[in-house]
């Protein structure tokens, strides 16, 4: 059967966990063998130290390490059974990831990052934050070595397919693989890594990319794995500053991640009734301090008892400098009187439980990645999973990337509108 393989790269989001399950389970209903890669792109470049067991289930590991071996062989049956038949729950190697990455150590996979798994390692996987298989920014990976190292691991391990669920970066890498594969299956042959029979084997990379990142960045989908959840966390923190500010008469400037993309921040501004919001698109027309003075006074004559602003933290002005949250504490302090506090929301945002948004979103996504996946053809191009006015789509990898850093180079350029016209998913240059 074909071995699908899932990761998760880049920074995590709410509806990763989910999103492996929905690889997972889908490939295995598929008929598949289902594999994690823990610990991202790191991961896949580091392999496994030992190739123990490589080809019975992953769960017999674990097992034998309770020196268990009639226990072991129940464990590689189910797991064959579940191969062949596609359905049928991999009883016991439910133990294997269940908690998490931190406890793979522990577990015996010290050293080995790709990993068979059955039915039962992603059981209650559905509502869990972060992402248990692991996450990283990897450096080497950006090098061709390291890309070079992933390529021999997925062919050693004879996984036919990968989807990567990650950021802009993550799937700017996927793609670059992607690009690259056939020129390093050639490398690895010349340097017999690899067989003749592998090269044409594995002459063509299956890739799929699942959007997880909270910064909803990509350009071609509406919506990414995570977006949700930030912004109902962002929402219930502002909606609790906005009480305290309003007993004090305060304002308050509250920073929001996203990087270089202000959608948390305008969705946020919207769903809270900011009084104002900085976004990297947009930057105000004149001087921001001058526009933000005008508006908020406005709010205060009509007798707002509270000034909320909202600051993406990638905001900047038109002459491309930094809007930081303290320059604008400063501004409204000095210039309005107001008594200000400055709310960095940080990493909160991006951690605990996904909203049933994320958790649909990534379960019909893993589906359709895997699908994607099953009926890639040497001529189709990659696909990264996209959802585009309410239904589950599929991109070509390639555009969507080259999209997303165009949206950077016009900002760059400071063609502002013309980079807020390329967030469109619609658009078609
Ligand atoms: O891309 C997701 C994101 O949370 C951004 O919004 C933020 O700029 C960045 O990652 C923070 O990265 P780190 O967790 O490495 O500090």
């Amino acid at each position: 059967p074909p071995k699908v393989a899932v990761m998760t790269s880049g920074g995590d989001s709410a509806g990763m966990n989910a999103a492996v399950r929905s690889v997972v389970k889908m490939a295995i209903f598929r008929g598949c063998q289902a594999y994690v890669i823990r610990e991202g792109w790191e991961g896949l470049v580091r392999g496994n130290e030992e190739e123990q067991g490589e080809q019975s289930a992953a769960g017999v590991e674990q097992v034998k390490h309770g020196s268990n071996a009639a226990a072991a062989a129940a464990v590689a049956a189910a797991a064959e059974a579940s191969s062949s038949t596609g359905f049928v729950p991999t009883y016991g190697e439910g133990e294997l990831l269940k908690e998490g990455v931190s406890e793979a150590e522990e577990l015996g996979l010290k050293g080995r990052y790709i990993v068979r798994v059955g039915w039962d390692d992603v059981r209650g996987w559905l509502d869990q934050g972060g992402t248990l298989i692991g996450t990283a920014r990897c450096a080497a990976f950006r090098q061709q070595d390291g890309r070079l190292r992933a390529a021999h691991n997925l062919i050693k391990h004879g996984i036919d397919a990968l989807a990567v669920c990650g950021g802009d970066g993550s799937l700017t890498g996927a793609d670059r693989l992607r690009a690259e594969w056939p020129e390093l299956v050639e490398k690895l042959q010349a340097s017999q890594l690899i067989s003749e029979a592998q090269a044409k084997r594995y002459a063509h990379l299956k890739i799929v990319g699942l959007v997880g990142s909270i910064d909803n960045d990509l350009a071609g989908t509406d919506l990414t794995i995570g977006a949700p959840t930030a912004l109902s966390r962002i929402c219930e923190a502002v909606d609790s500053i906005s009480s305290t500010a309003a007993s004090h008469s305060r304002a308050f400037v509250i920073e929001v991640m996203g990087r270089h993309c202000g959608w948390l921040a305008l969705m946020a501004g919207l769903a809270t009734g900011a009084d104002y919001c900085f976004i990297p698109e947009q930057p105000p027309k004149g001087k921001w301090e001058d526009e933000l003075c005008e508006v908020l006074q406005k709010h205060r004559q009509v007798g707002k008892r509270k000034t909320i602003v909202i600051v993406a933290e990638g905001a900047i002005d038109r002459e491309l400098n930094d809007i930081k949250a303290d320059d604008i504490k400063v501004v409204l302090s000095d210039r309005l009187g107001l008594d200000t506090r400055v709310t960095t929301l940080g990493h909160t945002q991006r951690g605990g439980r996904p909203v049933a948004a994320d958790r649909i979103l990534a379960t019909l996504q893993g589906v359709e990645a895997v699908n994607a996946l099953l009926e890639a053809k040497p001529s189709t191009p990659s696909y990264v999973i996209t959802i585009r006015e309410n239904k589950i789509t599929r991109a070509p990898l390639m555009e969507a990337v080259a999209q997303t850093q165009l949206v950077a180079k016009r900002i760059s350029e400071k063609d502002f509108d013309g980079a807020l016209a390329l967030r469109d998913p619609e658009f078609d240059e």
